[in-house]
């Protein structure tokens, strides 16, 4: 029997990417598809995304809890942060599984959630028992849970580069620098004079610069790898294109190392992952490579005499940095082929 599944914010650049997966899903039927309380009547999504005109005949309707529950079994929330926690919870106690996309159950510490999404978190107990979606490094522990919390994407693309050099305690914890260019659908479809298209054609721009909300995310993650306090340093900038994040990390080595022995650690520790793909020396991953798919292309470098390793990754940040990778959580979560819907 098909898994009946509910899209939450189905208008949103996620919430359509979702569409799109889930329709060459072999597993699921999508049942129900909402937007905002901004929506003023139901509306053929076809309608309000012609991309779906013929290919999905459902309609949208304004986001109301008591409504999906009995279309649904497994619920995606693309909604903003702060919007989601409570429907998050609501859905779970009523037996049903969420994948949430915002970053409302992420961070394990309440207090962190409130200082950088100013807003206190209403289930600090669901903090605990929501599951961290990164899937390559959390497979066996998604497997059958209630709410997974699916990563930043920002956060996919710096944890996926730096996570063998932590988990093998290889790298130095602190000051670890992370550059990252994302493409302007990371910030949502909401209009606003920053994302307007002459400011950002033809050009590039860092932002929100030492103050960016994914910090504390990737800080998290990188610490339990490490078993010990990670610290970064996160610049993001917008790139002049629609999609994809390219990010460089520059870590520091305990040890001195060679190029060709990273390579080979970062084959290890990923051989039974197949989104990720792990460039040859002196190779690089471009976003062209990865955009519209679930990959995450790595390289890799070392500068030996320095002992700093020089780690690139790019991802699509709607399909791995968010929609493909709820969907690996889908399939992880019910036992299924990790690889459903996502790869031949
Ligand atoms: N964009 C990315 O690359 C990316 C990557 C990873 C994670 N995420 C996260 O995924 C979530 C969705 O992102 P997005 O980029 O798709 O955002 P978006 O384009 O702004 O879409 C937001 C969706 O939520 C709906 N919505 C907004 N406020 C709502 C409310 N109060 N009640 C009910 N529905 C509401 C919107 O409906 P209307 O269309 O009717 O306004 C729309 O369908 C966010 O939490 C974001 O941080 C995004």
């Amino acid at each position: 029997m098909l898994v009946r599944v509910g899209i939450l914010g189905a208008t949103g650049y996620v919430g359509e990417e979702l569409i799109e997966i889930l329709l060459a899903h072999p597993q699921v039927k999508i049942t129900a598809v909402t937007a905002s309380a901004n929506l003023e009547k139901e509306e053929p999504i076809g309608k309000l995304l012609p991309r779906l005109a013929g290919r999905l005949s459902l309609d949208c309707f304004t986001l109301d809890v008591e409504r999906i529950l009995p279309l649904v079994d497994v619920v995606f929330l693309a909604l903003p942060h702060t919007v989601s926690q409570d429907i998050a919870v609501a859905i779970v106690e009523a037996g049903k599984k969420v994948i949430d996309l915002s970053a409302d159950f992420r961070l394990k510490d309440p207090s962190l959630y409130e200082k950088w999404y100013h807003a206190p978190h209403n289930h600090p107990d669901y903090l605990e028992k929501a599951v961290y979606g990164l899937t390559e490094l959390n497979h066996a522990k998604i497997e059958g849970v209630e709410l997974v919390a699916n990563p930043g994407c920002y956060p996919t693309g710096a944890i996926l580069a730096l996570a063998p050099l932590f988990n093998k305690k290889l790298a130095t914890t602190h000051s670890v620098i992370i550059d990252a260019k994302s493409g302007a659908t990371g910030a949502g479809k909401k209009p606003s004079s920053f994302l307007h298209f002459p400011e950002i054609h033809g050009n590039l721009k860092a932002y929100k610069v030492n103050a960016h909300q994914h910090s504390p995310e990737i800080e998290q993650e990188l610490s339990e790898l490490a078993q010990e306090e990670v610290d970064v340093i996160f610049t993001p900038y917008l790139l002049p294109t629609d999609r994809g994040i390219l990010t460089t990390c520059y870590v520091g080595l305990k040890e001195r190392m060679e190029t060709n022995e990273a390579i080979a650690l970062y084959q290890l520790f990923y051989q039974n992952d197949p989104f990720v793909r792990i460039h040859p020396a002196g190779s690089w991953p471009e976003l062209a490579h990865v955009v519209r798919t679930n990959f995450c292309d790595i390289g890799i470098t070392i500068d030996a005499e320095r002992k700093v390793a020089i780690v690139i990754s790019a991802i699509d940040n709607l399909v791995k940095g968010a929609a493909g990778q709820a969907v690996q959580n889908l399939n992880c979560m019910h036992g299924w082929d990790e690889k459903l819907g996502l790869l031949p």
